[in-house]
């Protein structure tokens, strides 16, 4: 059974992003001591991005030797790899260009300039996730065969929806592949790709970031237990930890009890 979520409060979205930033630095830290290396899954969105410029900022980042660190993203934009929509690009431009990093271990999504459809792109995707896992094509396990993540990061949208997992949509209900094709997405733009819940929960921590008054009807619905295909984020879980981190804005319509047990900073 996956980790139950904990909360943490932060006072607004920029000190959060800041809080976000030093987390993930001394969680990644943390797992090169233990394995060597170490793996995330960056996410698109505003305050994904800003969390991603928090961590360019922090002097602590020398902690990371960032050479060996595995990025992978949750979802992307189905548009050209140069669009400036492109989860990947703004992912450069915020922190991994002021970084020392391993090309080959950043495992972008293809984009319209290598691929016919979303489509494509999704099952390639799962191709290189397959490959990083070590396991051959056809070992006949029935589980999907997936690279560790140590921390796998979500945004969520007004509706709930995480990554490209939008509510009562196809994906969210896709259970069986690794990531699946967007063509009709309520967020702009329309053709994305993503990578599908059981993948989100194989990661050892899943860190939901949330910030600003718009997402806290769907907060409160995700932490009271709604249906994650009618709330996705409330299915998001990660294995040893499932962390919101969030600030007063989007904690607002938490059941008091939640707030009282979360930790507010
Ligand atoms: C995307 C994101 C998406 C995002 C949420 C929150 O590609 O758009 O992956 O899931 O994280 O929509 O976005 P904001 O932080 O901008 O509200």
């Amino acid at each position: 059974m996956n980790a139950e979520p904990v909360l943490h409060i932060h006072p607004d979205a920029e000190i959060l992003a800041a809080a976000v930033a030093r987390r993930l630095i001394a969680r990644l830290a943390l797992a090169q001591k233990h394995h060597g290396d170490a793996s995330v899954v960056l996410t698109g969105g505003s305050l994904g991005i800003n969390t991603l410029r928090a961590v360019a900022a922090d002097a602590s980042r020398t902690e990371v030797d960032w050479q060996r660190v595995d990025f992978w993203w949750g979802d992307e934009r189905f548009v050209a790899k140069d669009s400036p929509d492109r989860n990947e690009l703004q992912a450069r431009q915020a922190l991994l260009e002021s970084l020392d990093i391993d090309e080959d271990r950043v495992h972008a999504f293809g984009s319209t300039d290598d691929f016919g459809s979303p489509h494509e792109a999704a099952e390639a995707y799962a191709e290189e996730l397959r490959r990083a896992s070590g396991r051959d094509a056809d070992d006949g396990g029935d589980d999907l065969p997936l690279p560790r993540f140590d921390v796998l990061l979500l945004g969520m949208g007004p509706d709930g929806h995480i990554a490209s997992l939008f509510p009562d949509m196809a994906g969210i209900r896709q259970l069986d592949r690794a990531a699946i094709g967007v063509e009709d997405s309520p967020k702009p733009p329309p053709q994305r790709v993503s990578l599908t819940l059981p993948v989100i929960n194989s990661a050892e921590e899943v860190w939901l970031v949330v910030a600003g008054e718009d997402k806290a009807c769907a907060a409160g619905l995700a932490l009271a237990g709604a249906n994650d295909v009618q709330v996705p984020a409330a299915g998001a879980r990660g294995r040893q930890a499932t962390l919101w981190l969030v600030d007063q804005a989007a904690a607002a319509r938490l059941p008091d009890a939640l707030r009282a047990a979360g930790e507010t900073y």
